[in-house]
């Protein structure tokens, strides 16, 4: 298979500063996820009314929601922390499809939740808009990888993952301070829910432009150094 137009135009080539530091962020982003999921599964191990409280009549839905949550988590990590190499590309090829797996689970999950929720109305659409972006950004990543369209399969995988992280951006965001204070609680809760994937999808273009810019803009000064060398001739 030939590769892409896009996939041949994009930058490669990250420096050793990146790379550490892109290191870096990811295990303290796994840290972050596994202290998620071991708080999550605490709180539910106990199986009582008094510990699931309105998820108890519920709690189908919620078991369904929080294995495919929890699978889609781990495999994500895996998949971005090791951003296997070529020679693995059949391991990561089945860890995608697990985390694609752990994704639909959850989903089913989110729907029955929101379709069984006492919630009011504005929180139900924030978590339905959250499942859609889910699905729609893992689908085209999905699709784009089918057609062989590889940085453009890297790119909405990426997305998707921002979103799969969404309950971990929310829990850190609805405990900042004054942020409870901002209107009323259910109002705050529903506009949060947006904030957890809108803001990381919006933080993620920017410095993606950003990088090709810089990038490019390097390129044409490098470029533009070559063109007077040569027009300067031979000393
Ligand atoms: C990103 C897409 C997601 C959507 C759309 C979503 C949707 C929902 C919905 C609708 C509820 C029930 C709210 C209610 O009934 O009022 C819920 C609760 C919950 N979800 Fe998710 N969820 C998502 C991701 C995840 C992930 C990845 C996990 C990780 C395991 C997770 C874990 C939970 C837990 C533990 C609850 C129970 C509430 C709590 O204890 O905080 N969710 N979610």
């Amino acid at each position: 298979m030939s590769p892409s137009r896009e996939e041949v135009a994009s930058p490669q080539g990250q420096s050793l500063l990146t790379r550490v530091l892109l290191a870096l962020a990811l295990i303290a982003l796994a840290a972050w996820c596994v202290d998620f999921l071991i708080s999550v599964h605490a709180k539910y191990r106990h199986v009582a009314p008094a510990t699931y409280t309105m998820f108890w009549t519920r709690r189908a839905w919620l078991w369904t929601h929080l294995a495919g949550g929890t699978l889609a988590i781990v495999l994500g990590l895996v998949q971005f922390l090791t951003q296997w190499p070529r020679a693995f590309s059949r391991v990561h090829r089945w860890t995608g499809r697990g985390y694609l797996a752990g994704i639909l689970i959850a989903s089913t999950g989110a729907v029955g939740l929101i379709a069984t929720s006492p919630a009011p109305f504005a929180i139900r659409m924030a978590f339905a808009a959250t499942a859609w972006a889910w699905l729609s950004t893992s689908l085209i990543g999905l699709v784009a990888i089918r057609r062989g369209q590889v940085q453009k399969h890297r790119r909405w995988m990426t997305r998707a993952w921002l979103v799969t992280l969404a309950p971990i951006t929310f829990r850190l965001v609805i405990h900042t301070p004054g942020v409870m204070t901002l209107a009323d609680p259910p109002d705050v809760i529903a506009m949060m829910l947006w904030v957890s994937w809108a803001l990381p999808l919006l933080l993620f273009e920017i410095g993606r432009r950003s990088w090709a810019l810089w990038h490019r803009r390097r390129a044409g000064q490098a470029q533009a150094g070559l063109s007077r060398a040569a027009d300067a001739g031979p000393v």
